[in-house]
């Protein structure tokens, strides 16, 4: 795949005070520039201050969530076109967290999806199955739910806006990464969902992302699977150094 771009994104989570956020950046300041896209979706309290501090070009600060809604009394909440107004161009929607924690049905991810495209705010639209709807052998099932209906309100002129994230839930925070074989597997269905529902050439401009305790360790024989455009990164995006040892890895990749 000739047009594949790795992409490395950071999923703080509830993780790091401000401090520990703003040394964060301090240090990835001063380590070398690269060329390729990096993510960092932080605690939505320090994007703008972290934003302010970053001197990378290419690194992109992210929200981790946002609101179903387009405004008015929803306490607590963040909208779309409040992240657009700070010019922040990605947003993590459906995470596994947010789906069993937060209860977030497909319906609700849709909505938010359809409020971050309407903004030009690119969704990280994750999707994934859990151990025990991979031991029954429904995983395809799964993913083919969740993006359809994830996707209901999202046109083709508008797919490009999309960033996917493949993320089995199993593999979140529990050291399990999914083999290359099992992340390629899903991957390259992803594709193919994805060109039924629009078409090839606008599914083959999707990037999809791999999640699942991904790490300097196990990035490299997965960012070479076809289908995989890098990964959304938890636990190992908390590090700056093994971070930047991912970065590398995409910097390399695509180098070649
Ligand atoms: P992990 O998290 O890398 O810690 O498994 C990934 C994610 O939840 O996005």
């Amino acid at each position: 795949m000739k047009n594949k771009k790795i992409i490395v994104a950071g999923n703080w989570k509830m993780n790091k005070t401000y401090l520990e956020a703003k040394e964060f950046i301090a240090k990835l300041n001063q380590l070398p520039d690269y060329t390729s896209q990096v993510i960092i979706a932080a605690p939505s309290l320090y994007v703008d201050t972290l934003f302010i501090n970053n001197q990378k070009e290419n690194l992109a600060l992210a929200l981790q969530n946002c609101s179903a809604y387009e405004s008015g009394a929803f306490t607590g909440e963040i909208s779309a076109r409040m992240i657009a107004s700070l010019q922040l161009k990605y947003c993590i929607v459906g995470h596994s967290e947010r789906r069993s924690y937060f209860e977030e049905t497909d319906e609700i991810i849709s909505d938010k999806i359809a409020q971050l495209i309407h903004y030009n705010v690119q969704p990280i639209f994750c999707i994934g199955e859990t151990l025990q709807e991979r031991k029954v052998n429904e995983t395809f099932n799964v993913i083919r739910k969740q993006l359809v209906r994830g996707l209901e309100k999202v046109p083709v002129e508008k797919i490009g806006n999309i960033v996917l994230a493949y993320e089995p839930v199993w593999a979140i925070g529990t050291g399990m990464t999914a083999t290359k074989e099992q992340a390629a597997e899903v991957h390259k269905f992803i594709f193919q969902l994805l060109s039924e529902i629009y078409n090839p050439e606008a599914a083959a401009r999707i990037p999809i992302l791999y999640g699942g305790s991904c790490n300097e360790k196990n990035a490299e024989e997965l960012f070479y699977q076809p289908h995989i455009w890098g990964g959304l990164i938890g636990g190992a995006s908390l590090d700056v150094n093994s971070f930047y040892k991912i970065i590398q890895i995409a910097e390399k990749i695509n180098g070649e």
